[in-house]
């Protein structure tokens, strides 16, 4: 999915805090968002999924307006994770679940998911009481277990040991390649945006590049 962002701005009370004139997300590649604490990063991921609808401008997602059926083939994966107090296997078969997919095809995609990310040992642990690391990665997994066509990461590796980077990481690049899916990762690891993106975005007090 092809973003585009025309004139975009965000107040938080008077204070201007995204000011971003004209920028492309390029479909089918993996787009780094860097910038300091602080820069809105987090904020423009918000905006962009649909999430916070308090700003001006305009973002066209494949040259349309969000719509519901947009918004059904694009997640975003939290910088602080939130899973439901229900078995990790649910969490994951959620998005399957609420867009309607039989539940055999389900449990099939959500069993793959979890072999690929190695997770199988969490399936039948709450959600809730994960670490800070297992919700990373039982979060991304529930984010590919749906394909979507649009992948937004908030520092998804951040409280990630490195044996399991190395598994995300995979994860992120084989998703792109295999489904050509289209991913902006927010991330403050110069290496790891090296590793997987194909152009990357400065951000800085709310603009881009500098
Ligand atoms: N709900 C809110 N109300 C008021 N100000 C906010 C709110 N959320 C964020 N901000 C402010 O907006 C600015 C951008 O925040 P944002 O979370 O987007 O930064 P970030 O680039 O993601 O930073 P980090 O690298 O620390 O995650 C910050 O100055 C922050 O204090
Ligand atoms: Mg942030």
């Amino acid at each position: 999915m092809e973003i585009s962002i025309l004139n975009l701005k965000k107040y938080y009370s008077e204070k201007l805090i995204l000011d971003i004139e004209d920028l492309k997300i390029e479909k089918g590649k993996i787009t780094g968002l860097i910038g300091p604490n602080g820069s809105g990063k987090t904020t423009l991921l918000k905006i962009l999924s649909g999430l916070d609808k308090d700003f001006s401008g305009i973002i066209k997602y494949d040259g349309k307006s969000l719509d519901r059926n947009i918004y059904k083939k694009m997640t975003l994966v939290n910088q602080k994770p939130y899973l439901f107090k229900r078995k990790v296997y649910e969490n994951i078969e959620y998005p399957l679940k609420v867009r309607g997919i039989k539940k055999d095809i389900g449990k099939e995609e959500v069993r793959k998911i979890m072999e690929r990310f190695e997770i199988k040992e969490l399936r039948d642990k709450k959600g809730h009481l994960l670490s800070g690391g297992e919700s990373q990665k039982v979060s991304l997994a529930r984010a590919l277990v749906f394909n979507p066509n649009l992948l937004l990461l908030d520092e998804p590796t951040s409280n990630i040991d490195p044996e399991s980077i190395k598994i995300m990481e995979r994860e992120i690049l084989r998703f792109n390649e295999e489904n050509k899916g289209t991913v902006l990762i927010v991330t403050h690891n110069i290496e790891q945006s090296e590793r997987l993106c194909h152009n990357i975005i400065y951000l800085k007090s709310g603009k881009v590049g500098y």
